[in-house]
């Protein structure tokens, strides 16, 4: 493996009446990163994080957190998840029509930049920004619920991101996102992932988080 494997889980399945302490729980059973699903009811139908949910459990996790927003206009929301806290904050390649323009708005803001690839945008959506940002997601469902089947036609997509961000010398984490679990893990690394988000496989595991966290890395990283 030529990366480390970084497990990122999404906070979207986690019992909201309790979410400091499920945040904190994730970070005592290694994760990597917090995953925030932001939906707007527009981009995608669910609802779901605004920037006060997410400051307030910034201070209870040391955790890097890292905003997915699905939603209509990124640039106009970006500087409240700033504001809350957030370390880097991905935005929709299909939701911004200046995307050159908004990922160095979000690094003005001081957090990394992602951009997000839905599974029917190719690849070549992200060829001229690649030394803007920092990370690039591979959807591997369609953005706006959990739970949902992995897309493995999408390995090819993960293959391609890798190979651009290798070619033009970028420093570039390719992140995978929807349907992530002990199987298909193993299949997105192979392909060139190294960032992986799970919402259902690691809070549906009845042996709890340190155990599905233990699990995904251990298929991706193959021992
Ligand atoms: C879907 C979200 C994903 C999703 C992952 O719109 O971006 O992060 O919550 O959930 P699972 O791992 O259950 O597919
Ligand atoms: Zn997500």
């Amino acid at each position: 493996m030529a990366f480390e494997v970084l497990i990122a889980p999404s906070v979207l399945p986690a019992d909201f009446a309790r979410l400091g302490e499920e945040c904190t729980g994730l970070e005592k059973a290694g994760a990597d990163r917090i995953h925030w699903d932001v939906m707007d009811g527009r981009f995608v139908p669910n609802l779901t994080f605004g920037p006060d949910v997410i400051a307030s459990v910034r201070p209870l996790v040391s955790l890097p957190f890292e905003a997915h927003l699905m939603v209509e206009a990124p640039h106009e929301l970006a500087h409240r998840y700033a504001a809350a806290g957030c370390d880097l904050l991905t935005v929709h390649v299909e939701a911004c029509p200046h995307l050159h323009r908004t990922l160095g708005a979000v690094r003005e803001l001081g957090m990394d930049a992602g951009v997000a690839l839905n599974p029917a945008t190719p690849a070549s959506a992200v060829a001229h920004v690649l030394d803007l940002c920092q990370l690039v997601l591979v959807m591997t469902v369609n953005p706006g619920w959990g739970g949902q089947s992995y897309i493995a036609a999408m390995e090819s997509k993960v293959a391609e991101v890798r190979a651009m961000i290798d070619e033009g010398g970028h420093d570039v984490k390719v992140e995978v996102d929807g349907g992530i679990g002990p199987v298909t893990i193993t299949a997105a690394a192979r392909a060139g992932a190294e960032v992986f988000v799970a919402g259902s496989a690691v809070f549906s595991d009845n042996l709890g988080f340190d155990h599905a966290i233990t699990e995904l890395r251990r298929a991706a990283t193959g021992h």
